[in-house]
């Protein structure tokens, strides 16, 4: 059996032959389904998701760049709208390669690795005015048995100088909230941006969401948050060459504030954790290059 993969103008999708799925959409190369090949979703994706390159997709995995929430005043990014750009830009499908031997290839089991681009010429005038840089990125979506990986390469292909943050915005699908925690978030410090937007140790080897929830949490030492349902673990997060991470659940109120949020309960049936590098910038010279993403397991 052969890899089964998809193109058209709008999404491009992938099937493995033991069944695990992916599906991009070009706009903001946001991922809008991952399956593992038990057919369990792994993520959550909104029923008013505005998909026809609109609006920024609600749910999957928007892509953050070049600023994280909303630019601050006195940057290069501040004309910028929350979260940048990426987003909400068509991506071009660079292609795919296949392999039998890489970090997601268990056991002889193929992966896929489909490739998507996004330069400074294919930015509407509006965010080319905004943010003036000669850029280039390649994001890599490789999907292998129970496991996906997305790594974003970002290239200054200009001479000046620029600085950028990047986030996966990952809306992960979970049973019930309510039985849901998260752990692997200790031992750093974070802004909690519900309460007061300062900072706050983490000393709590686990969180659970039981309201509101925006934390930014900074310089994690280890790897991986895992994300635990009942108490079993039901997704591992491994940051690459990133250290910071966002959990992110709007609940009830600000759920149904949001336009494109549905069903309301919706928030009962995901929890965004964001990989990222958002604390302060990252700086790239004429030529230079930053990579970073994210390898998720899952383990249902
Ligand atoms: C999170 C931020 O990453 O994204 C939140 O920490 C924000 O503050 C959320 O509300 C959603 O942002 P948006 O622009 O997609 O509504």
């Amino acid at each position: 059996p052969q890899v089964d993969i998809s193109a058209d103008d709008s999404k491009v999708t992938a099937r493995l032959p033991t069944g695990d799925s992916v599906e991009v959409l070009l706009y903001g190369a946001t991922v809008i389904s991952w399956k593992s090949n038990s057919g369990q979703e792994n993520l959550w994706l909104s029923q008013k998701a505005v998909l026809d390159g609109s609006k920024a997709v609600r749910g999957g995995i928007p892509i953050v760049f070049p600023v994280f929430g909303p630019p601050p005043q006195n940057h290069a990014t501040s004309s910028l709208p929350q979260h940048g750009f990426a987003r909400s830009t068509r991506w071009e499908y660079l292609g795919k390669s296949t392999s039998e031997s890489g970090a997601l290839s268990r056991g002889g089991d193929d992966s896929v690795k489909l490739d998507f681009g996004l330069s400074q010429s294919q930015l509407s005038p509006e965010s080319r005015k905004a943010w003036p840089y000669d850029f280039s990125l390649v994001y890599s979506v490789t999907l292998g048995k129970d496991g996906l990986q997305t790594m974003l390469n970002v290239r200054n292909e200009g001479k000046e100088s620029f600085e950028f943050q990047m986030l996966l915005h990952t809306y992960f699908a979970v049973k019930n909230i309510s039985n849901v925690s998260t752990s692997g978030l200790a031992g750093t410090s974070y802004i909690d941006k519900v309460l007061d937007a300062t900072e706050h140790s983490s000393s709590s080897p686990t969180l659970s969401i039981t309201g509101e929830t925006d934390r930014v949490y900074k310089s994690l030492k280890q790897d991986t948050t895992s994300i635990l349902q009942d108490d079993k673990p039901r997704l591992d997060v491994v940051r690459d060459n990133l250290t910071d991470t966002v959990v992110w659940n709007p609940w009830k109120e600000k759920a149904k504030a949001m336009g494109d949020f549905a069903p309301d309960e919706g928030y009962m049936n995901m929890v965004c954790v964001e990989v990222g590098s958002v604390d302060g910038w990252q700086k790239l010279e004429g030529g230079e290059t930053f990579e970073g993403g994210q390898l998720v397991k899952s383990h249902i």
